[in-house]
């Protein structure tokens, strides 16, 4: 698997919660992300994290259909715990249960166009541990049967973790990790129990590659950002004190020739040998942009005791 994998939410476009809160990034064109997915194999990149509500099932099917028969080359990661009504492009609900994961992987793999997941992941961030641990076991069910080659769960929550940790084929944890939003204690559990560290938000939601945002497309999260989105402030764009610690980091971050979201990606991977970020893309030119972040490596590691400094850490 390569040291970067790509995550496929923005390309499913838009869909919504029950109250109309957009949860896509706004309108994609479908064409564009299949040239871009195709652009990152080109580029050495074997890893794709999608999740079957991303656009309510259109995420998986525009993967699926742009790896074809490369599929067999690359590790797909995908979510379930999220209920959806896929024709109203709406996100309905949430179920723990043990028999609708085995209702929503027979869909994900029908969607994906493959007969095995090689990454399930629980979506349900702050699921109850105790139901956790009989999702985690079914896990290992669908391991046995060939359908799944390992498992994670995507939580913030080392304790959380930890219980999915226990599992034989439990292999990392996606959880939120960047320059400006550090995660030491869900580090040193993946350290621990041999966890890969999917780290999603690599570029904290587009802030970390110095765009200057004003107000955002009305079908994009980051409009009307939902309590746990941070950076945004109310919607009318990047919140200024974010933008501030992205100018104070800037010249240290693109110091070797890096862009700013290259320098962004060399930081997790300097941070610790287990991450693999998962930077969101949209089109051609974001994915030549951070499969190009590869080449280029981990920043020193003075370069990262001189970000602590900046940030007071
Ligand atoms: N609960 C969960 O499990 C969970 C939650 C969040 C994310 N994820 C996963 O993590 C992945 C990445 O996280 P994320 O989507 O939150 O955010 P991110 O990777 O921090 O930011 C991605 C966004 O930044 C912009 N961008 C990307 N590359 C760029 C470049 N080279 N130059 C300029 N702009 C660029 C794009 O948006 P614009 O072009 O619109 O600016 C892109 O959609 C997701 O796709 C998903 O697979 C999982």
């Amino acid at each position: 698997m390569s040291a970067l994998g790509f995550g496929c939410w923005a390309i499913g476009g838009e869909w919504q919660s029950a109250d109309g809160q957009p949860l896509g990034w706004g309108k994609v064109d479908d064409e564009e992300s299949v040239r871009a997915v195709h652009r990152a194999l080109d580029l050495g990149v074997t890893f794709f994290d999608t999740a079957d509500v991303y656009g309510t099932g259109h995420s998986e099917r525009v993967l699926g259909r742009a790896l074809g028969k490369r599929r067999a080359d690359v590790v797909v990661a995908t979510k379930w715990g999220n209920v959806f009504d896929a024709p109203a492009r709406t996100l309905t609900g949430a179920d723990d249960s043990p028999s609708y994961a085995r209702r929503a992987l027979t869909a994900s793999l029908r969607r994906l166009g493959t007969d095995y997941v090689d990454l399930y992941q629980l979506h349900l961030s702050d699921a109850e541990p105790e139901q956790a641990a009989q999702l985690r076991d079914v896990c290992e069910e669908f391991v046995k049967e060939g359908i799944v080659r390992a498992y994670a769960w995507s939580t913030d929550d080392p304790a959380r973790a930890a219980v999915f940790a226990e599992g034989e084929h439990c292999a990392a944890v996606q959880h939120a990790l960047n320059v400006l939003q550090d995660a030491p204690d869900m580090l040193a559990l993946c350290e621990e129990s041999e966890l890969a560290s999917i780290n999603r938000s690599p570029l904290a939601m587009g802030l970390l590659t110095g765009k200057r945002r004003g107000s955002m497309e009305a079908g994009d999260i980051r409009s009307r950002p939902p309590a746990w989105l941070q950076g945004f402030g109310d919607g009318s764009g990047a919140d200024p004190e974010w933008l501030a610690r992205v100018d104070a980091l800037r010249e240290v971050l693109t110091g070797d020739g890096r862009t700013l979201a290259q320098g962004a990606l060399a930081w997790l991977w300097a941070r610790s040998p287990r991450t693999v970020p998962i930077p969101g893309f949209r089109s051609v030119a974001q994915a030549e942009e951070n499969a190009g972040a590869m080449a280029k490596g981990p920043l020193t590691p003075g370069q990262l005791a001189e970000i602590d400094r900046l940030l007071g850490r």
